[in-house]
């Protein structure tokens, strides 16, 4: 029997970081969805298929195989055989990625492969709908979150310290539009499953949450 650990939550509450960690340690493999649903969006955004266009999308997304590969235990995500790693960790990309993961269809091929994957080994995988639809019978469930302002300011540091400008108030601005957006969308929106375990982080450093979450494992 493996072990499964589903992580939860919005955009910028430290998923994909504590996930990788807790993976590491752990011996587990992490899977990062929101990859997926970003490689999808890329090829969206390629094709200029109109993101508003919800039968164009449904249609669309047939044609992008999205596979995934670990090489030197770094998850790649390629969209038609080409690694786009490096490309989809952009505004614009996380824009489209939110519109576009909106659409049944897409969620449908993805969720799928997100299932396959879970069933050759055991799985840090963190998203949005992980714990209340792709692994409905994880052994550990969380929901990872903090305040709007907490998530911004963290984006903010990111850019400065990629030696970037940003302007912080437009960043949270963003940030609760799309979790209005993912919180809202008929299709498996984002929320708690009735059996995760909220974890604020707020005031936690990545360390103490780590330490959380490895002390719930049984
Ligand atoms: O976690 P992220 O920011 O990389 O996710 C990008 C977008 O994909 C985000 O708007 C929500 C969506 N997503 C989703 O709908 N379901 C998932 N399991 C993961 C991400």
């Amino acid at each position: 029997m493996g072990y499964d650990i589903a992580i939860d939550g919005p955009a910028g509450a430290g998923k994909s970081t504590i996930a990788k960690k807790i993976a590491e340690k752990k011996n587990m493999i992490y899977v990062d969805t929101g990859a997926m649903y970003r490689a999808m969006a890329l090829f969206m955004l390629r094709e200029k298929v109109n993101l508003k266009d919800t039968a164009e999308i449904a249609e669309k997304c047939k044609d992008a195989e999205i596979t995934i590969k670990y090489e030197d235990g770094v998850q790649c995500v390629f969209l038609n055989g080409e690694n786009v790693n490096g490309l989809i960790r952009t505004e614009e990309v996380s824009e489209a990625a939110s519109k576009t993961s909106a659409v049944p269809e897409v969620r449908k091929k993805l969720v799928s492969l997100q299932q396959e994957l879970a069933l050759m080994q055991d799985v840090v995988m963190d998203g949005r709908d992980i714990g209340t639809k792709v692994l409905p019978n994880a052994n550990l469930k969380i929901y990872l979150t903090a305040s709007s302002w907490v998530r911004a300011r963290r984006r903010y540091d990111e850019f400065l310290a990629k030696g970037e400008s940003a302007d912080l108030e437009e960043i949270e601005k963003e940030i609760r539009e799309r979790d209005h957006r993912d919180m809202t969308r008929e299709e498996s929106p984002l929320k708690q499953a009735e059996d995760a375990i909220l974890v604020d982080t707020s005031d936690m450093t990545v360390d103490e949450v780590v330490d959380r979450i490895i002390g719930l494992i049984k």
